[in-house]
C-alpha cells in the first residue's frame, strides 16, 4: 500500500511525518489548502508494504539460529525493484544489513548498470527496509550504520525500534547525521512480532517465557491412569516443534519425565534442540530414561533443591554428570526448585526464550512465580472425564478475583484442535 495523498496510512497509524514530508507539506498550494499531489507522494515519498514484509520472511530465515540476537531482515529497493536483500542468518554472523548490500554486488543490475563506476553509484537513490533500527554499535561486527552511510543509501525505512540500550535511537541519529532520510515505525507491528523473545531479553536480562499445553475438551492434560499420548493432533505437534526449534531452552518437570519418557527434542528437518532443563529437587531423575541417554550430545540441565551439603556429596549427581548433563541447585524456601532462580540463571547464560512444557505442578509453580509471559493452549476435540490432571495443579485460588489473568491474544484452527494465545496480565 503506498501513502494516500493526506500523508496517513491505513494500518500504520504510527508512521510519523518525516522532516522532509514536512517539508513536502510546506509545498502545499495556499490558496486550496491542500497537501502535496498524489504523484508528488508516489515520487518522492513512496514506500510499499509489500517489501517490508518482504524483509520480515527474510528474517524468519533466522529463528534458531541467531539468538540471543534479534531476527533481522533487510531488503534494499531502488525504481520500486527489490535489487538486494539478506538477513541476520546466524548468532555472531553479519547483520542483515551488511548482508542486503553484500548481494546487491551480485545482482543482474549490477551488470545491466556496469556503467556504474561502484556500488555507491547504485545506491545512491535506493532505499533499505530493514525490520529493526540498524546498530550503532561495535558488537561481533563492526556498525551497520557505517556500512549504510558508505553505500550511499539515500534513505532508509525501520520496522521496530531497538530497545537495546547500545543502539535505542542512536542508529537513527547516526543515519540522519549522514544525510540519510530515516522513516520508522513503518509496519511495526509485524516487525516487532519478530522480536518478541529480543526485546523481553534485552530489556529485563531474562529469556521470555511461554508456556505451552495441551488439553482435551474437559480440562484434562492426561488420562486418569496418566497417558497423555496423544491429546492433541498431528499438526499441532508439528507447530510444537516449531516452537522448541524457536525457543532456545524447555523446561518439563520430573513428574513429566517419569510419566511419558520425553525427549523434549526438535523433530522437524533442520531444527537446532532447545537445551532441555528438568525440574527435580532430589535428583529422582532415572539413568535409562531419554532425557539423560541423550545428554551426552544434547545440553541438558537437571535442577534440583538440596541444601548444600547433600548436593555436594549426592551420588546420583555425579552420575548424572558422567552421562553429559549439567547439574545444578536452586532450592527454593519450599523446597521445590526456585524458577524465579531459574530464570535468572537461564538469563546469565544469554537464553533469551524458554519454553515451558511442564505438567500442572511446574505449571502452577511458574505462574505463582509470575514468570509467565505467553500461555498457548492446544484444545483438542476430546473428552477424558475422571479423576485426571488439569494443566495447572497447586493448591488454586479461592475467590475468581484473585485469578491470574490472561489477555488473549489470537485464537486459531489448528488441525482439529483450537489453539489460544494468551499474554498475562490482568483482563479487568
Ligand atoms: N498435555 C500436556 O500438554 C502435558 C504436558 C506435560 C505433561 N503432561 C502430563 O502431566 C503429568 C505430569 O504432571 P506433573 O505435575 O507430575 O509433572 P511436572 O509438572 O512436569 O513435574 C512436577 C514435579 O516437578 C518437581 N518440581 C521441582 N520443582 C518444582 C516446582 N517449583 N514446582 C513444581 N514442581 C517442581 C516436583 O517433583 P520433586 O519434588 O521430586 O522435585 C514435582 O512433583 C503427566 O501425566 C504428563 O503426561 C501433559
Amino acid at each position: 500500500m503506498k501513502w494516500k495523498q493526506t500523508g496517513k496510512r491505513t494500518d500504520c497509524k504510527s508512521v510519523p511525518l518525516s522532516d522532509s514530508l514536512k517539508h513536502l507539506n510546506n509545498k502545499r498550494p495556499k490558496r486550496s489548502g491542500i497537501g502535496p499531489t498524489l504523484q508528488e507522494y508516489e515520487r518522492e515519498y513512496m514506500i510499499e508494504e509489500k517489501f517490508m514484509r518482504r524483509a520480515v520472511e527474510l528474517a524468519k530465515g533466522g529463528i534458531g539460529a541467531v539468538d540471543p540476537n534479534p531476527l533481522v531482515g533487510a531488503v534494499i529497493v531502488k525504481d520500486n525493484k527489490i535489487i538486494g536483500e539478506g538477513y541476520h542468518e546466524r548468532y555472531g554472523g553479519l547483520h542483515a544489513e551488511r548482508n542486503a548490500l553484500a548481494s546487491v554486488a551480485g545482482t543482474d543490475l549490477c551488470e545491466a548498470t556496469a556503467h556504474f563506476q561502484n556500488l555507491r553509484d547504485i545506491l545512491s537513490g535506493a532505499d533499505m527496509y530493514v525490520t529493526l533500527e540498524p546498530c550503532a554499535h561495535h558488537g561481533k561486527t563492526p556498525p551497520c550504520t557505517e556500512a549504510i552511510i558508505e553505500s550511499g543509501i539515500s534513505r532508509v525505512i525501520i520496522g521496530s525500534r531497538d530497545p537495546n540500550p547500545l543502539v535505542a535511537g542512536k542508529g537513527v541519529q547516526q543515519l540522519e547525521a549522514a544525510g540519510i532520510e530515516v522513516i520508522q515505525d513503518f509496519c511495526r507491528k509485524e516487525c516487532d512480532a519478530l522480536n518478541k523473545k529480543f526485546f523481553h531479553f534485552i530489556t529485563t536480562g531474562k529469556p521470555y517465557v511461554l508456556m505451552k499445553y495441551a488439553m482435551t475438551a474437559d480440562g484434562k492434560i492426561a488420562t486418569k491412569t496418566g497417558a497423555s499420548k496423544w491429546i492433541s493432533c498431528e499438526k499441532s505437534r508439528e507447530y510444537v516443534h516449531e516452537l522448541r526449534n524457536e525457543y532456545p531452552a524447555i523446561l518439563a518437570g520430573i513428574g513429566t519425565v517419569l510419566a511419558d519418557d520425553p525427549m523434549l527434542t526438535a523433530r522437524i528437518p533442520g531444527a537446532r534442540n532447545p537445551m532441555r532443563v528438568i525440574t527435580d529437587s532430589s535428583l529422582r531423575i532415572p539413568a535409562g530414561c531419554n532425557i539423560l541417554k541423550t545428554a551426552a550430545d544434547i545440553p541438558t540441565v537437571i535442577i534440583s533443591a538440596m541444601t548444600d551439603k547433600e548436593f555436594g556429596s549426592s551420588e546420583k549427581k555425579a552420575m548424572i554428570e558422567n552421562m553429559g548433563a549439567e547439574v545444578i541447585n536452586l532450592p527454593g524456601e519450599d523446597g521445590h526448585v526456585d524458577l524465579k532462580k531459574v530464570v535468572n540463571f537461564l538469563g546469565e547464560r544469554k537464553i533469551s526464550g524458554l519454553l515451558i512444557e511442564g505438567g500442572g505442578g511446574v505449571n502452577y509453580s511458574a505462574l505463582k512465580a509470575g514468570i509467565v509471559n505467553e500461555v498457548n493452549v492446544f484444545v483438542a476435540p476430546k473428552i477424558f472425564g475422571g479423576a485426571a490432571k488439569t494443566p495447572v495443579g497447586g493448591e488454586g485460588v479461592e475467590l475468581p478475583d484473585e485469578a491470574v489473568g490472561l489477555i488473549l491474544i489470537s485464537s486459531e484452527l489448528m488441525g482439529e484442535d483450537v489453539l489460544l494465545k494468551y499474554k498475562t496480565g490482568s483482563n479487568t
